[in-house]
């Protein structure tokens, strides 16, 4: 399989994002996108066992960090172990870090990256599907606070975005559908015959067909590049990115981060997003129906999880969630597959129709 290389343009800090297979072992490219200077892996005791030594016999002269797994040690405490790390090694300013894993690990590398000694290069190595459709492309880097979900970061760009499909073999199928579902919200966002590719494909996705598969990432990181070279740091429209999070992000919240993985909760919100875009009249039912089709066929929740509260409660979790500006809710909604935008003007009572009939 021939590798797929795209380019996120953002003047003096534009990248590539190349997609291929066998990456890890691939010493030539690694030499190309990593050099031989100081270099800093950073990875967790889940990721380390299956692809580090694969990974450290083509770059021999790493330093390496294993960090413990789990969205509970994305904080500072764990950043604060990568410094030290990189101060014991006596790495300088020259150096670069090199996030092998999924968002939890990227967000962290990424981080870090942009505060040890002011600001050094990284490269992102994504190992869940997740990181190499969202996570690993467009620079937002951070950890989570104790008050709040990604509170403390910044925005770095990586250098290099290096995609080995290889490494989605091992990753649990539950973690693989949580990342099908950010594929499917580009195509509801910004790109419509990515949706009609997704209702004609998903079966083969489901089985991590590798044509498939490459096409499906490369499309996504083509979508994210594009709104990311458009808003980098978010003014507006980057914002459209974020289509299903907010129900999503107060369903997680409710339930304590337990009963969904972050994808699987996406998924949902985008349902009940476009449940409330078809209830103001902007799109027609049969683009929910495809949708609830499409999120279903990837093996994603399309009912709410048991033990929720009331859609009251959630409604006030929602006015919670960042993308709250000035005090009014601002939810992504969508005018058609492939056009989605931004509003604070919608009817209250629509939202909480919609909030009354999911949950
Ligand atoms: P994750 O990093 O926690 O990975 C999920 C699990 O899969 C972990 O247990 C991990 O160790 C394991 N894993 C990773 N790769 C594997 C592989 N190849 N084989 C077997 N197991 C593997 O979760 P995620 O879904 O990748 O990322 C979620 C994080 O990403 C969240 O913290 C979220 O806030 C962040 N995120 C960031 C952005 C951004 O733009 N920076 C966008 C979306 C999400
Ligand atoms: N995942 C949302 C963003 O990158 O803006």
């Amino acid at each position: 399989m021939t590798s797929i290389t795209l380019q996120v343009d953002l003047a003096e800090r534009s990248y590539p994002i190349i997609i291929g297979a066998g990456f890890l072992k691939d010493e030539a490219l690694l030499q190309q996108y990593i050099g031989s200077g100081q270099l800093m892996v950073v990875t967790n005791e889940t990721i380390a066992p299956l692809y580090l030594d694969s990974l450290l016999t083509k770059i021999p002269n790493a330093d390496t960090i294993i960090l413990p797994d789990g969205e509970q040690f994305k904080q500072l405490a764990t950043v604060e172990r990568v410094f030290e790390a990189l101060l014991n090694q006596r790495h300088n300013r020259t150096t670069t870090l090199l996030a092998l894993g999924g968002g939890v690990v990227g967000d962290m590398t990424g981080f870090a990256a942009a505060c040890y000694q002011r600001g050094v290069k990284f490269i992102q190595m994504p190992t869940t599907l997740l990181a190499q459709v969202d996570s690993s492309v467009g620079g937002k880097t951070g950890v989570n606070h104790a008050l709040g979900k990604n509170m403390i970061g910044a925005f770095h760009q990586p250098t290099a975005v290096l995609i080995d499909t290889d490494t989605l073999s091992s990753l649990p199928i539950r973690e693989y559908q949580a990342g099908l579902a950010e594929v499917i919200k580009y195509g509801l966002i910004c790109d419509a015959d990515f949706f009609i590719w997704l209702e004609q494909n998903m079966p083969a996705l489901i089985v991590r067909d590798q044509a498939a598969l490459q096409y499906a990432i490369a499309r996504s990181c083509e979508n994210k590049a594009k709104v990311v070279a458009a808003d980098e740091r978010e003014g507006g429209f980057r914002a459209i990115l974020n289509l299903g999070h907010t129900f999503g992000h107060a369903i997680e919240t409710a339930t304590e981060y337990k009963a969904w993985l972050h994808g699987e909760a996406v998924g949902f919100g985008m349902i009940m997003a476009l449940d409330l875009s078809t209830r103001l009249g902007l799109i027609n039912a049969s683009v929910l129906e495809r949708t609830i089709a499409l999120i279903g066929a990837a093996g994603l929740p399309v009912s709410a999880p048991a033990n929720l509260p009331t859609s009251d409660a959630i409604l006030g979790l929602m006015g919670m969630d960042k993308k709250v500006l000035d005090g009014h809710l601002r939810l992504v909604l969508l005018r058609a597959i492939g056009d989605a935008f931004v509003s604070n003007d919608f009817d209250a009572d629509l939202l909480k129709q919609t909030l009354q009939h999911y949950l």
